[in-house]
């Protein structure tokens, strides 16, 4: 039997602030959702270690504070991430218009070898708000965002009722493990 190879992956999860990083996370990790809101300071990560076909993968994922007076985490922090997770609130159109700024500053900040291929994984959460009638961003235009990005791969979640937070996730380790 051969030892399995292991990998460590950098995932940055970045985004407007009540977007829902941190409960996207926490629903992956911890199986748990909060209603009440408290605010991301600065970064932390949590681990999670899953296997894909016959490697061991931890899966190290910063969260990051959306709120505006955080902002100034810097290149360090962003520097030898192996996939970029953008994440909006499909009820909040701002949250999906500022995607353009945190996709440019991650790569200005985090200054891959190369740009163009450095993968990045969108995600239009809280899915379940209203029963989706709330809705501002329809499914089609974020398709089409990540269509003229290189084809990003998209997913839409809610962190609220667990809905395509594990695919979403597994999906971001593969896309990562190819880039490493
Ligand atoms: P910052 O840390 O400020 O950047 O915010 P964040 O992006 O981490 O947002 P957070 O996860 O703290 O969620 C913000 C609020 O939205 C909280 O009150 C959550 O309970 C709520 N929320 C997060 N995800 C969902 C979801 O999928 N559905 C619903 N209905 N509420 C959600
Ligand atoms: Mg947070």
């Amino acid at each position: 039997m051969s030892i399995p190879k292991r990998s460590l992956l950098k995932i940055i999860v970045i985004g407007d602030s009540g977007v829902g990083k941190t409960s996207l996370m926490n629903q992956y990790v911890h199986k748990k959702f909060r209603q009440q809101y408290k605010a991301t300071i600065g970064a932390d990560f949590v681990t999670k270690e899953l296997q894909i076909d016959d490697k061991l993968v931890t899966l190290q994922i910063w969260d990051t504070a959306g709120q505006e007076r955080f902002h100034s985490l810097g290149a360090a922090f962003y520097r030898g991430a192996d996939c970029c997770v953008l994440v909006f609130d499909v009820n909040v159109f701002r949250s999906f218009e500022t995607l353009q700024n945190w996709h440019e500053e991650f790569l200005k900040q985090a200054d891959p070898t190369d740009p163009e291929t450095f993968p990045f994984v969108l995600i239009g959460n809280k899915v379940d708000i209203d029963g989706g009638s709330s809705r501002v961003v329809p499914e089609k235009i974020a398709r089409e965002w990540c269509a003229s990005r290189g084809n990003i791969p998209y997913f839409e979640t809610s962190a609220k009722e667990d809905y395509n937070v594990d695919y979403a996730f597994l999906c971001i380790a593969k896309t990562a493990l190819e880039y490493e």
